[in-house]
């Protein structure tokens, strides 16, 4: 499973560029770093070598492409990130048909995401912690989108989002979903367990009595 940093901070990227094989970023994470959005998108691509997500505000499918054309030309990783509306889905055939790669986000049923993979979608963004939050289960919505894939030749590959704890990531893979986009300190999270640290230090201890 590929990993992605949920992230529009720089140096949360920076630090983490050596591990992670793409970026997402939404409106909500880029208003608050106050760096211009075409800016942060531009520095986010010279960070990491792989897919990063822009996401147009536009709520009607031309002035989305219109606004995604000049996006997509920063950098050849720039991936448009595309509400799952109706006006969405005819934006992302249009972006499709230009070589656009695009990536459906606020998907919150198997459906959404089929009809997102039929446009062209090149990714699909399911929320799990949204629908954990609202009482439901976001990583069964991730296992009924895996079978529903599973039955056609699609393209299009699952970014598990809206991760919030270690489980969700550990789930998605055991699930076999393609991406999982992680925030910077859930991702942190992914290297620890308290039984290392106590091994590391008797370790340490151990032999630094040896030396002695
Ligand atoms: C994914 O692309 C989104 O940016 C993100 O995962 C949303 O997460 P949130 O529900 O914690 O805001």
């Amino acid at each position: 499973m590929k990993l992605f940093i949920d992230s529009a901070n720089l140096d949360e990227v920076r630090e983490l560029a050596w591990l992670v094989d793409g970026v997402t970023t939404n409106p909500s994470l880029v208003a608050r770093e106050k760096v211009p959005f075409e800016e942060t998108i531009a520095r986010l691509c010279e960070l990491v070598d792989g897919p990063v997500s822009a996401e147009v505000m536009s709520l009607v499918a031309d002035e989305m492409v219109r606004e995604a054309r000049p996006l997509a030309r920063i950098h050849k990783n720039v991936v448009i990130k595309v509400p799952m509306t109706e006006q969405g889905m005819k934006a992302v055939r249009t972006l499709s048909s230009e070589g656009i790669r695009t990536n459906v986000t606020l998907v919150f049923s198997a459906n959404q995401a089929l009809v997102a993979a039929k446009c062209g979608a090149s990714y699909v963004s399911p929320f799990v912690g949204r629908v954990d939050d609202v009482g439901g289960g976001g990583m069964d919505l991730i296992s009924d989108i895996l079978d529903v894939f599973q039955n056609y030749v699609f393209p299009t590959e699952i970014i598990v989002a809206s991760v919030r704890h270690p489980r969700h990531v550990f789930e998605a893979a055991s699930l076999g979903a393609d991406i999982a986009t992680v925030p910077h300190a859930v991702l942190k999270q992914l290297f620890r367990h308290p039984l290392t640290d106590v091994g590391v230090e008797r370790f340490l201890k151990d032999w630094q009595a040896a030396q002695a």
